[in-house]
């Protein structure tokens, strides 16, 4: 089975953001993304609003034709603009104001009650709930006492490792961590830090159904455009 690529358009309205202008429209970058075949256009509504704006959301849920993933910290704020914009998916991520990107996964066993309880009010209003956490079986199994409906293994580690040795052990966790969600009822995605030459290992993995990447193909994308980078990444995900 061909994982869903869902492409993250954050990094376009960074760019955006860069001169306040008007462009680049991530709107139309998700556009691209779509008929180059992607199967979910992915954004991070940020606290700090440094990238995606409401605008954005709003304007994507009257175009995106696949499915619209929201990232959002479980706030009160982003409860409010999920039920406002209705994402098809919500996925839940620990957020940091001084962070790059989101640095680790949620930490879903320390903060059970916050969590659990924007798991169900996101559920009530028919929203998807996907929790984004580090490949670690403890996680897991939070994430489904508290009835979320998926997880998204965060990659990062995998991606970052310096070592085949070390590379091997993160791909392990990801593998055991990614059969244990499954094994639970849990859907099970992943992504953060993939690009064109460490995605296939991933791509391969069964029990996952749907990859998230932003950067590496926002960045392919300035050289060799949208459409081409978008469609380079779904065959990789067609033939890893
Ligand atoms: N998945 C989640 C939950 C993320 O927070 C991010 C980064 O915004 C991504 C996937 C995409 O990561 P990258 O931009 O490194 O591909």
């Amino acid at each position: 089975m061909t994982q869903r690529l869902g492409v993250n358009v954050d990094h376009v309205a960074t760019l955006r953001q860069a001169r306040k202008t008007t462009y680049p429209d991530p709107v139309t970058a998700a556009a691209l993304a779509e008929l180059a075949g992607a199967g979910q256009i992915t954004v991070h509504l940020r606290e700090d609003r440094r990238h995606i704006q409401e605008r954005d959301l709003r304007v994507l849920r009257e175009t995106v034709q696949t499915l619209l993933n929201l990232e959002m910290a479980a706030s009160p704020e982003m409860v409010k603009a999920a039920y406002e914009h209705k994402p098809d998916v919500v996925t839940l991520v620990p957020e940091r104001r001084e962070e790059l990107t989101t640095e680790g996964g949620l930490d879903v066993s320390s903060q059970k009650d916050l969590v659990a309880r924007t798991v169900k009010t996101l559920k009530d209003g028919d929203i998807v709930v996907s929790l984004f956490i580090d490949p670690d079986l403890d996680q897991v199994k939070a994430a489904h006492r508290i009835s979320a409906d998926r997880i998204e293994l965060h990659t990062g580690r995998y991606c970052e490792a310096r070592s085949e040795k070390e590379r091997l052990r993160e791909l392990a966790r990801i593998v055991d961590a990614a059969k244990a969600a499954t094994k639970l009822g849990l859907g099970c995605a992943a992504g953060h830090g993939l690009n064109y030459e460490n995605v296939r290992p991933i791509a391969r993995i069964g029990e996952i159904d749907e990859l998230n990447i932003g950067h590496a193909i926002v960045a392919r994308a300035v050289l060799v455009g949208f459409e081409r980078a978008v469609r380079e990444m779904a065959e990789l995900l067609r033939s890893p």
